[in-house]
């Protein structure tokens, strides 16, 4: 595999979830060094991270709930004294809660935008911030969703978030391109792991149905989103700034 991120450091929220943690390997696997947060307790990850630095690079993990915007800078001025500056910047980690508008409580609700919201602002205007100062480029890719421009029904604070988080990566996108600083989402649909997997644990039928639903007609591994993840962050994409990928098997189509 070509070492195109020789020497760079990557940094993902969210980086022990199935969709994190492929991108970590996949950025790994061409030369990257990785710095992880999630809220799971740092002795319950040893392996995992063992799993990343087998490839040859550096891995740190830290505890960091990512709607914390005080935690989020300070895991960034941590990342920053052991690696280096992060130039290549994923927005993964998020939380979904299954439920129509009236199951859903107005502390509920600030929870789940905090996280899939604030989160992705506060990590990436943190790390931003210090391509900045260093006078370095950098790519930034907010894991978003196909549920960000489809309405759903039973999960309204999420496809809220993702929405946002389209705007959000618009906004920064054009603030930042003078600065070499290209800033992507990629919107997946139905990934057979993570978040979705879980709700498709839960409910057999809702699962027979989704994928009945998609035209391609198989669902996308953890995997396939990381290499698109790759793709964004790829030296060689010199001119995608602002824009969403779309990889939802033709699920929008329809
Ligand atoms: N699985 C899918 O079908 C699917 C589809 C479209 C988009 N996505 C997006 O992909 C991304 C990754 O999701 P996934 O499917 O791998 O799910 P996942 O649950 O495996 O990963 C999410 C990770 O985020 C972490 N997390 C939750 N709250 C956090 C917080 N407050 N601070 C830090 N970390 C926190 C979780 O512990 C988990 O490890 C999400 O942004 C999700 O919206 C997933």
């Amino acid at each position: 595999m070509e070492k195109i991120f020789k020497d760079q450091v990557a940094i993902i929220s969210g980086g022990m979830g199935d969709i994190g943690f492929a991108t970590a390997l996949a950025l790994a696997g061409r030369g990257a060094h990785i710095a992880l947060c999630d809220v799971l307790p740092p002795a319950s990850v040893v392996e995992k991270i063992k799993i990343v630095e087998d490839t040859g690079v550096r891995c740190t993990y830290d505890e960091v709930d990512i709607a914390d915007a005080a935690a989020v800078q300070a895991w960034m001025d941590a990342v920053h004294n052991t690696l280096g500056t992060a130039q290549l910047i994923i927005a993964n980690a998020a939380i979904t809660r299954v439920g129509g508008i009236y199951d859903i409580t107005p502390q509920e609700w600030r929870r789940d935008i905090d996280v899939n919201l604030n989160g992705a602002f506060y990590l990436t205007q943190a790390a931003t911030a210090l391509l900045l100062k260093h006078r370095l480029p950098g790519r930034v890719v907010f894991v978003g969703s196909w549920a960000g421009a489809r309405a759903h029904a039973y999960i309204p604070a999420y496809s809220v978030a993702k929405a946002g988080m389209t705007m959000l990566c618009k906004c920064m996108a054009l603030e930042l391109a003078p600065h070499q600083i290209l800033v992507n989402e990629i919107a997946p649909g139905y990934v057979a792991a993570g978040l979705t997997g879980q709700i498709w644990k839960d409910n057999p039928e809702n699962e027979k149905a989704a994928r009945a639903r998609i035209p391609v007609g198989t669902v996308i591994t953890a995997e396939e989103v990381a290499e698109q993840i790759v793709y964004l962050c790829d030296p060689a994409n010199r001119q995608m700034t602002g824009s969403t990928l779309l990889m939802d098997g033709g699920l929008s189509l329809t």
